[in-house]
């Protein structure tokens, strides 16, 4: 059994990937009504993922006998008016659910869970990576989203991302 604290601290985790899920889904629907539907794909791929995330979640908390309750979803809570918002308030996104997973790794440092932070390792690296694309998608648009041609292929680069499913099995 993992200690009531870490238990909890997943159990919220769990509604906090959805959120993710949820809001990365807003960015799509936001570049759909924009015409880019690249940049949309590649939202809904992120989505995808983020459901992922919380499905990991769920499993390695059931493997671990513990209960999950499943909390309201937030609305997303951005306001999305330039083409530039939804990358800056997804890096920022990201940065927070970095800020999350680590706050879960120190709790189950700190009961001496070993188990949880093997678990988690997954996590940290993945976060490492979305920051990464996050930041990289935020220079592309600052290079080339003010010319009307490098937009377009840019659109067709991100339209072009396919969900794969993640790489920890549990
Ligand atoms: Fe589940 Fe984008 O982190």
């Amino acid at each position: 059994m993992l200690k009531d604290n870490v238990a909890a601290l997943l159990n919220q985790q769990v509604n906090k990937e959805f959120y993710s899920a949820y809001l990365y889904l807003d960015f799509a629907n936001f570049y759909e009504d924009e015409g880019l539907k690249g940049f949309a794909n590649w939202y809904r791929v992120q989505a995808q993922e983020e459901r992922d995330h919380a499905m990991l979640m769920i499993q390695y908390l059931q493997n671990n006998d513990c209960k999950v309750t499943l909390e309201a979803i937030d609305k997303p809570s951005c306001t999305l008016k330039e083409r530039m918002d939804p990358l800056q308030e997804g890096y920022k996104h990201e940065q927070y659910v970095t800020s999350l997973i680590h706050n879960i790794y120190s709790a189950a440092y700190d009961e001496r869970d070993f188990r949880t932070m093997q678990f988690l390792d997954w996590f940290v690296k993945e976060q490492g990576e979305e920051e990464t694309n996050a930041s990289d998608l935020i220079k592309k648009m600052e290079l080339f989203g003010d010319d009307a041609k490098s937009l377009y292929m840019l659109d067709s680069e991100l339209g072009a991302r396919v969900y794969a499913a993640p790489s920890l099995t549990l």
